[in-house]
Formats: C-alpha cells, structure tokens, sequence
C-alpha cells in the first residue's frame, strides 16, 4: 500500500510518556509500603512538575482524586508554560493506588490531552456504568439494551458465540447482578481487582483476550479510557451513575442527567487525542518500574489519536546523570 509523507507535526503524546514515567518513577518507591496516601502524592507531585515544563496552556479537567479524597492535580488547575497550544487534561497519576500500596499487580500511571473543550467535565459525580469494546465491536454497543443483548452483539461483530468472549469486570459487591447476567448469557468473566482505564484499554489488543469491559467504574477513569479508546479506534459508552437519591437529586440541580448516554464523543469531542500510560507495578498491559542501583527502567503505552500511531516504550532512566527535573526524587 501506497503511503504519503506529510510534514510532520508535534506529538503531544511523546512529551505526555515523561509525565507518566515520571509519576511511575516516584510512586514506584511506594510499591508495598501501605501508604496509599505518600503513593498518590508522590507520583501528583512528579506529574504537575513535568506537565509544567511542557509547551502548552493544558486546563486540568480530570483530576482524579475526590472519590478517595487523594492527593491530586485540581479541576480548572492549569498547568504548562502557558503557551498555546490550549488543551484540556486529564490525569489519574495512581489507577490502582490499592494494589500500589500492597504490592499487587495492575497499577499504572496515565493521562491524556485533548484540544480545549473537548473533554468531559464529570463535576463532583465519580461513579459511571460503562461499556467499552475494540474496534471489531465499535457501533453495535447500547449501554440501554440488555447485558445479553450486548453480547449478542458483540460475538456477531467478532465472529464469536457468546461462550468464546471474555468480559472484564471489576470485583465489587455491586456487580453480582451484572456478573449472574453475563455467566447466564454464557460469557467467560475476567474478574479484577482495580485498574478499569487498563481493562478498558485491553479490549483493543486482540493478544490481551478481552472482548468487552462492563461495569460501574471511576468517571475520571472513563474519560481516560475514552481518550485510549477513541484514538485506537474502539468504543466506550457511560451513564452516570448515583449512589444515593440525594446524589442524583444533586446532579439533577446541576444539569447532569443520570439517565443519559453518555457517548465517546461526549466524552472526548475529538480524534486530536493524546494518550500516555506508564506501569507502576507489574501488569497484563504494562511491566511496572524495575529499579537498580544507578537508574531505572520503565514500560509504557503512548498513542496519538489523530494518527492512530501506538508506541510501546521501554526506557531505560540513568540517575547519576543529570536530571532535568531536579525537585523529582526517584
Ligand atoms: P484509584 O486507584 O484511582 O482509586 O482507582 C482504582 C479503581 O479500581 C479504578 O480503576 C476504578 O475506576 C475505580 O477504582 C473503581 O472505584 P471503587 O474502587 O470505588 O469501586
């Protein structure tokens, strides 16, 4: 096949990959400490440092944290040198800030930017129902038909039965519904701990084995995995979701609407996406920090909407040389 050269341009995406490794580096030392709190700031703290050393006027629009009242970069922060270009941000610097602090697998460190106004703006409602599939799947997806319907559709998409797809969900109390649904429909489950911007993500890597991810997650992780997702050409669908009639009362005041679909495009309005993500600890997506006397290596995912482009990278980080953000502690 034929392909034209076209003046390249900046890929945020590629400056984006030190911001995550970064947090990765200094919450790394965290691994297994308990501390789920010096966790979450370490890599909060690393991330603003980084994310202010880049070229851009980036508004933070998730900053991830107010559900577990963490450490965290604020909504309507603004970070970058100011410059244009003007983007909105989302950060979730810890997803899996459990398993971190145990020393469990699956923790990475993530964020995404995406032209200003094109992301969504959850307000103080953290909690989405969501639905996200790979590209084979991306169209037949309706979060309002039943979970076996859904299957249905999806085993058609993928050339599949029902009984050869894999559905990620996360293991919480509140999914027993959900998960007698899916073992009657007949699906294989793949029960996680924590870790659905991951989860999400891996039902666009045909060698991670997940066919659709389902469940009540973070809304902050479900902007994240809709900036993944969008730029590697797979779906996600959301609905808020309230934990109590006073929580949907609130967002009905608010003009948030519990009922609604909350489609990809509302949650990422553009393909002009950028994606990084850096394991913490180890994982089925990522290797997490590997640390040794002098440096550390590290592995991560770094994808550009626009172009469609997916880089793995493994670096390798050398402490006794200069450290271009001095005030990081790795
Ligand atoms: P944090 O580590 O950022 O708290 O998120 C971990 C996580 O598993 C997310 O991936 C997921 O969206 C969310 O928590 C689910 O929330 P909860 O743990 O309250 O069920």
């Amino acid at each position: 096949m034929k392909t034209t050269h076209q003046k390249p341009t900046r890929n945020l995406a590629l400056e984006l990959v030190r911001v995550t490794e970064s947090a990765a580096l200094s919450a790394g030392r965290f691994m297994g400490r308990g501390d789920k709190e010096a966790a979450d700031k370490a890599a909060v703290d690393a991330m603003r440092l980084v994310l202010n050393s880049i070229e851009m006027d980036a508004l933070v629009i998730i900053g991830e944290g107010e559900k577990d009242e963490a450490p965290m970069l604020y909504n309507g922060e603004k970070l970058g040198t100011g410059k244009p270009p003007l983007l909105d941000l989302a950060v979730d610097p810890v997803d899996g800030t459990r398993p971190l602090a145990n020393g469990f697998l699956n923790s990475i460190a993530t964020a995404s930017l995406a032209p200003r106004g094109t992301m969504y703006d959850p307000g103080p409602f953290v909690y989405m129902n969501k639905i996200a599939v790979g590209p084979k799947a991306k169209g037949i997806i309706d979060i309002n038909v039943s979970v076996t319907e859904n299957l249905i559709r999806i085993a058609k998409a993928e050339d599949k039965q029902i009984d050869d797809l894999t559905v990620i969900v996360l293991d919480r109390p509140r999914h027993q519904e959900l998960i007698a649904e899916i073992r009657e429909a007949g699906a294989r489950i793949r029960l996680i701990p924590d870790g659905d911007v991951a989860a999400a993500l891996m039902t666009c890597l045909p060698e991670a084995g997940i066919d659709v991810l389902m469940g009540i997650g973070g809304t902050p992780e479900g902007v994240l995995a809709a900036c993944a997702l969008r730029a590697m050409g797979g779906e996600i669908q959301g609905k808020l979701y309230a934990r109590s009639p006073e929580e949907r009362q609130q967002g009905k005041k608010m003009g948030y609407d519990f009922d609604a679909v909350i489609t990809m495009n509302d949650l990422v309005s553009t393909d002009d996406v950028f994606f990084a993500a850096t394991g913490i600890t180890d994982g089925e997506l990522l290797d997490g920090v590997r640390y040794s006397g002098h440096g550390a290596d590290t592995a991560s995912l770094v994808i550009r909407g626009k172009t469609g482009s997916v880089r793995w990278i493994s670096a390798h980080h050398n402490f006794d040389k200069l450290n271009p953000i001095s005030e990081i502690e790795y």
